[in-house]
């Protein structure tokens, strides 16, 4: 069975899967609260948080897999993209177990677990699709031609979707993570009142750009007093979100069309959006075209996926894998 630890960002993540990696028999997820009174993860703040919780993580995991350390058979973990401090928690970890237990290192790339994620939702799932990421760190098009080949075909100039939603809910005083705190304040309101940029649509293009439609809010905001505010927050939020599935849906089906696509994969912490999931199934059924978009649990952060991606990942023997290093980009 395969240890899987994820680190990258504010999640202190541990999971345990069956060999293959299609399967996941238990998946520990801390989310760290640390982080909610700055508005945004401090980096510093987040790889102490690790280094406290992350045995007890690992421990839940296997308990909760009705296991432990002898059955399993190798440890993989996320070395990058992502904090490097949060990184480095987990890879030393990772590091220690391996050698305690004589284990195989399997290092994973974070966007290939997020893919990955794909194949848990869907254990008979194979490449070619097309896949699109949409984090708080990334958003990006890929053709999957193979499980560890995965071909750029856009990304975002600036923000990436997720942090358009962060920085969006910021403005409207709203939680954070703000993708799923604008999904609440949106319910009810009217995502047509507000017109939000969709940037880029023009163009042939498989790019994302989030930038304009921060700037379309901060005037909006700034035309409205308290009263307004309160009242057309729905509006706003609802407005804005939909501004944003607007301009992911718009480009998977641009990209899936150019690559002749019959498969799509939607992943990333964004994919957990209600009103994206729901579009997409619609546009997929009518189009005949399969889409993979796993349990939103399985599109934030999690362990599950970095295990999903392990059997693709080059392993790395002692004493190799003690040169391991992790890597913010
Ligand atoms: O993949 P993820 O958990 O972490 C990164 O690797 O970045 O993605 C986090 C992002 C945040 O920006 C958060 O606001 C967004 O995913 N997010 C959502 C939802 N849940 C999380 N966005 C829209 N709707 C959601 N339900
Ligand atoms: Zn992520």
């Amino acid at each position: 069975m395969i240890l899987a630890i994820e680190t990258s960002c504010d999640d202190t993540c541990a999971a345990v899967l069956e060999p293959d990696g299609r399967r996941a028999l238990s998946n520990v997820v801390h989310t760290q609260t640390e982080h909610a009174r700055y508005g945004g993860v401090v980096p510093e703040v987040a790889s102490r948080a690790h280094l406290e919780r992350l045995d007890g993580v690992v421990e839940k995991a296997l308990s909760d897999a009705g296991t432990d350390l002898e059955q399993i058979t190798s440890v993989a973990v996320t070395v990058r993209p992502g904090l490097i401090g949060a990184l480095l928690v987990g890879v030393a970890a990772a590091k220690g177990l391996a050698y305690a237990c004589r284990l195989p290192l399997v290092p994973v790339n974070h966007l290939e677990g997020h893919v990955a994620a794909a194949y848990l939702a869907d254990p008979r799932l194979e490449p070619p699709f097309v896949a699109l990421i949409a984090s708080g760190g990334h958003t990006a098009l890929y053709s999957v031609d193979e499980p560890h080949k995965m071909r750029l075909l856009g990304e975002t100039l600036d923000d990436a979707a997720g942090e358009a939603l962060d920085k969006g809910a910021r403005m409207l005083g709203l939680g954070f993570p703000g993708g799923p705190a604008l999904s609440k304040a949106a319910a009810g309101g009217d995502p047509a009142r507000y017109d939000f940029p969709v940037a880029l649509k023009e163009r042939n293009n498989l790019d994302f750009s989030f930038s304009g439609l921060k700037t379309s809010l901060l005037y909006k905001l700034r035309a409205l007093d308290e009263n307004q505010m309160r009242e057309e927050l729905p509006h706003l939020a609802a407005s804005y979100e939909a501004a944003v599935v607007e301009a992911l849906d718009r480009k998977l089906l641009r990209a899936a069309d150019l690559n002749e696509a019959s498969a799509m994969v939607v992943a990333g912490g964004v994919a957990a959006n209600a009103r994206l999931r729901e579009r997409l199934r619609k546009e997929c059924e009518e189009l005949g075209v399969k889409l993979v978009i796993p349990a939103p649990e399985l599109c934030t952060d999690n362990a599950a996926m970095i295990g999903a991606a392990a059997p693709y990942s080059k392993a790395a023997s002692f004493p190799d894998y003690l040169g391991l290093n992790a890597r913010s980009t």
